[in-house]
């Protein structure tokens, strides 16, 4: 053994036994005639002390001992003189009496610390340094008890974890797949799943009526602060259920796992809101609702003064910033800036204050009298003291832009504290997507997605305007998880097929093994995914999940520690029969 005890676990109750310890050394400080080192490993840090007085060659071997050196230490424990209250262990250290250099460290490139100067393609480079660092540790920790927590929890509710393929059929909806080339059937492709979605369909007609997976998906699509081309799911189907019964399983089930990560309780169930409302008021279907600010709109009280950028606009829609009639020029033209940057794409802001003393300043004010700028407060509901920001466009893409501003604004006024959490569930998503270029509808959650069943009639007529049986829970504006009731009657599915502008031929093709396996006696099933890299972030209140996950790829999806992607042999590429053509 090269240790009876941890370097978190030693406490004043330990003061005078022999103890022996191995991690790695975290600092060497030299003060006189004492050598101190900070040893760490997976549990904490403690303090060993040579002394010159008691053993100068073993002082000697401490002074030569570098950081990240490897070290087996063995001592007797004695209360600390001065106590580090910021440590676990702070109470006591240990006086060696022996220390076996188990292997030798090169000078790392950052400082291995809580608080580090290695930047974050540094840091990457050598991940499994970083990893070390206390606190990318407890981000770990967290996933790994979350994980742990999430299977007892749907265990106990009777869900069975069944793994899933790999290596899958390429299909294409959704987001770009991962291929595999496969050696064996020279020419054709595997896919890497973008999630389980079919198989655990496949589960519901094979019976097994409660199914879960905390299971790896792939996405080759553009990367963001939470999303990883590979990232995880908690995967969930659920048979002989309706909308309620799902939402009702996993509210259950994210409560849970809040009241036993945090201990907050929610006791009233989680707020809804359909997605023409999240659009409507938020200009998302993804609102962080931890604060107001709902948008207003004023067409009907600005247009008509043959201003131009009002009454040509298909929408004028503003937000309310409370309190903010005190904001300077300089404060309006940062705000303005920030929706002309190319990711918000907006023309410009207008603003209108309300000032304490009932004047009224404006941007537009040549354009309106204060009667009818009063007018726009009244409708948006503004106070004195109160500011109203008000944007222009066409409706879709003016809503977007709002939401950008009213979230930049929410972090200005610290309305988004990363310790408040506010779930919701968005319900009624509309079951297409028309997409201008390609002329044609897209399933906005999946095609294997109901209907609600009140708007079937609607789906030849008013294809557009018909509602899914889907829904997404949305915790501080991101989306956590999505799922919907699923078409279990085929021909339904043919007809959601032809109305995605598949030939019978290419849905035969694409999904016939999932149209077969219907034909057998297909349960009315549903279900959803959480995704488990934003739950563990959200609740470690982390801005990235790439934060927990152990080794995660870098904004252009590379691993930039073992250089992946990378090109392969030739002969590699000759035993799959591959040629390349790369264009620059
Ligand atoms: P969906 O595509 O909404 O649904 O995915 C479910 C959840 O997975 C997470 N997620 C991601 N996390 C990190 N990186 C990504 N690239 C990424 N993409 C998605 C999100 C999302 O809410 N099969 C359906 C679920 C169902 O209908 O049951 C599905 O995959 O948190």
């Amino acid at each position: 053994m090269y240790r009876d005890k941890t370097c978190g676990e030693l406490s004043l109750s330990d003061a005078g036994s022999k103890t022996r310890i191995a991690g790695w050394v975290q600092r060497v400080r030299k003060m006189g005639g004492m050598t101190f080192i900070d040893v760490r490993d997976r549990y904490g840090i403690t303090q060993v002390v040579f002394n010159t007085e008691i053993n100068p060659e073993l002082q000697e071997v401490a002074n030569q001992l570098g950081r990240e050196f490897v070290v087996e230490i063995s001592g007797t424990v004695k209360e600390r003189d001065s106590k580090n209250p910021n440590l676990e262990t702070g109470e006591i250290e240990i006086i060696a009496d022996n220390v076996k250099v188990l292997n030798r460290s090169e000078i790392p490139p950052f400082t291995i610390e809580e608080k580090t100067d290695g930047g974050d393609d540094l840091r990457m480079k050598y991940r499994y340094l970083d990893l070390r660092r206390p606190n990318v540790r407890r981000n770990l920790e967290l996933r790994h008890k979350m994980a742990f927590e999430i299977r007892r929890y749907l265990d106990s509710k009777g869900f069975l974890e069944i793994e899933t393929p790999i290596l899958v059929k390429s299909t294409p909806e959704g987001a770009r797949d991962f291929v595999v080339p496969s050696r064996m059937n020279p020419g054709e492709f595997y896919a890497l799943p973008q999630s389980p979605q079919l198989f655990k369909q496949l589960l519901m007609v094979s019976g097994y009526d409660r199914y879960f997976q905390i299971a790896k998906c792939f996405r080759d699509e553009d990367l963001r602060a939470d999303r990883q081309p590979e990232f995880t799911q908690i995967d969930c189907e659920m048979s002989f259920v309706e909308q309620e019964d799902v939402i009702d399983m996993f509210e259950g089930l994210v409560k849970h796992i809040f009241k036993y990560v945090k201990g907050i309780d929610f006791t009233e169930p989680f707020p809804r809101m359909t997605w023409n409302d999240a659009m409507r008021l938020y200009g998302s279907d993804k609102p962080d609702i931890r604060f107001g600010m709902p948008f207003v709109e004023l067409n009907d009280v600005a247009k008509g003064v043959g201003f131009s950028v009002i009454d040509d606009a298909e929408l004028v829609v503003g937000i309310v910033a409370d309190g903010c009639a005190s904001y300077t020029r300089k404060q309006i033209d940062a705000l303005t800036d920030f929706v002309k940057r190319p990711q918000v794409g907006a023309k410009g802001l207008i603003w209108v204050k309300f000032e304490a003393d009932g004047s009224i300043k404006s941007s537009v004010a040549k354009f309106y009298t204060p009667e009818q700028l009063q007018a726009w407060g009244e409708k948006a509901g503004a106070k004195p003291g109160d500011m109203l920001l008000v944007m222009t466009g066409d409706a879709m893409k003016v809503r977007k832009q709002l939401c950008e501003l009213r979230l930049e604004l929410g972090n200005e006024l610290g309305l988004r504290d990363k310790n408040v959490f506010a779930p919701l569930w968005v319900v009624d998503f509309p079951l297409f997507e028309w997409d201008e270029e390609t002329q044609r509808y897209y399933a906005m959650h999946h095609p294997f997605t109901s209907p609600n069943p009140a708007d079937i009639p609607l789906l030849k007529t008013d294809t557009g305007k018909v509602r899914a049986t889907a829904y997404d829970i949305v915790v501080n504006g991101t989306e956590l998880g999505g799922g919907s009731i699923r078409i279990h009657d085929a021909e339904l599915q043919d007809q959601m097929f032809e109305l995605l502008g598949f030939t019978p031929e290419r849905a035969q093709e694409q999904f016939g093994f999932l149209m077969n396996a219907f034909k057998y006696g297909a349960p009315p099933h549903g279900g959803l995914a959480l995704g488990f890299d934003r739950f563990v972030s959200i609740l470690a209140g982390l801005d990235s999940i790439r934060d927990v996950i152990a080794f995660p790829k870098n904004n252009s999806g590379r691993d930039v520690m073992n250089e992946s992607p990378s090109p392969i042999d030739d002969a590699q590429l000759e035993e799959l029969q591959l040629k390349l053509d790369i264009k620059d």
